[in-house]
């Protein structure tokens, strides 16, 4: 006789109103602790600061599009300390001219293509462009000489037309659609969504080939005097496979256009190969062998000839 009925039942409803904001609020204090947790793993993240770092200035404005000479300087360099990945290596590529990289899977071709682009500097030597020490520029002006074509292609999750441009807001859509469309991903194109603006996802959506075609738009777009192309090791379908030969003729001046670049290519074909004015052969991190293609094709004692007669395949990686 404490409590009515009706005391026990409103004590009751009380009590269960309460219990929802009570675990709202229990919720939202986890959330905030995993919120500041991640505050503090942003703040590290933006602490780091780039071993690379600009260099003066090289002066290369109004330079982007010309053709310079590349040239590498007893060139040593390692990832990991007393394990040299490339060994005194002297190279010239004159301006204009296109060189075939070629060596054995592990030889060091990829690496060097890193050190020209300046992902990482070298132990001792010089990568130079015009003669001028890489290290001398600053990293835009260098990177904005190069357009690189790289074996695996890094995808943004972003739109087409970010993932073509890298973010670039001063090229105009009907340019973007223009390059796309000379390289033969115009149908492509007209099958997305919201065309340039559909949203690509990052390690996915497209097949090895479209993605090939999408880093040479992304060089067309750029127009740089200077490209690297670390061709893919991986077989493509034929159609695709012929998109690629057109976009390398146009990128290589092959096409009549009589477009001038410097051009390193670490080519897995023969038919890339035979593009090359010289060929450099690289061995574990030294140049074994380097001339004009054509003076090795002619010379059946050469490391070119031979590894022309095993077979690219059987030996590139
Ligand atoms: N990021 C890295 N860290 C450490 N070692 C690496 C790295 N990238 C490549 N290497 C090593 O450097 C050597 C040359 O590799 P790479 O330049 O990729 O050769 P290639 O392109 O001729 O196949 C290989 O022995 C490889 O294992
Ligand atoms: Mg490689």
């Amino acid at each position: 006789g404490e409590a009515t009925i009706g005391t026990v039942f409103m004590f009751m409803q009380y009590a269960g109103m309460m219990s929802l904001p009570i675990m709202l609020i229990g919720q939202q204090l986890q959330q905030f602790q995993a919120a500041s947790a991640s505050l503090n793993r942003i703040r590290d993240l933006r602490a780091i600061q780039p071993a690379l770092t600009d260099g003066p200035g090289a002066g290369w404005e109004g330079l982007r599009t010309q053709a310079p000479v590349v040239g590498f300087q007893d060139l040593t360099f390692a990832y990991r300390a007393d394990t040299p990945v490339i060994r005194n290596l002297d190279l010239k590529v004159p301006a204009g001219e296109v060189i075939g990289l070629l060596g054995r899977t592990g030889s060091g071709k990829t690496t060097l293509t890193r050190l020209l682009f300046r992902l990482y500097d070298p132990q001792d030597g010089a990568v130079t462009l015009d003669g001028v020490d890489i290290r001398q520029a600053r990293l835009d002006e260098l990177r904005g000489r190069i357009g690189l074509v790289t074996q695996e292609v890094q995808l943004f999750d972003a739109s087409i037309r970010d993932n073509a441009t890298l973010f670039d807001p001063a090229i105009d859509d009907a340019r973007i659609i223009e390059v796309l469309t000379d390289l033969g991903l115009g149908e492509w194109l007209a099958r997305q969504p919201e065309g340039l603006g559909t949203v690509l996802r990052a390690g996915g959506g497209l097949s090895a080939g479209e993605a090939q075609l999408l880093a040479f738009a992304r060089v067309f777009l750029k127009d740089p005097g200077l490209v690297v192309l670390d061709e893919a090791s991986s077989r493509l379908d034929p159609a695709t496979d012929q998109m690629i030969e057109r976009a390398l003729d146009r990128l290589l001046g092959a096409d009549g256009s009589g477009r001038r670049r410097t051009a390193i290519i670490i080519a897995h074909k023969l038919s890339t190969v035979q593009r090359a004015d010289r060929i450099a052969i690289l061995d574990q991190g030294r140049l074994v062998e380097t001339g004009r293609r054509t003076d090795l094709e002619a010379d059946p004692e050469s490391a070119y000839a031979r590894l022309l007669r095993t077979g690219l395949a059987e030996v590139m990686g």
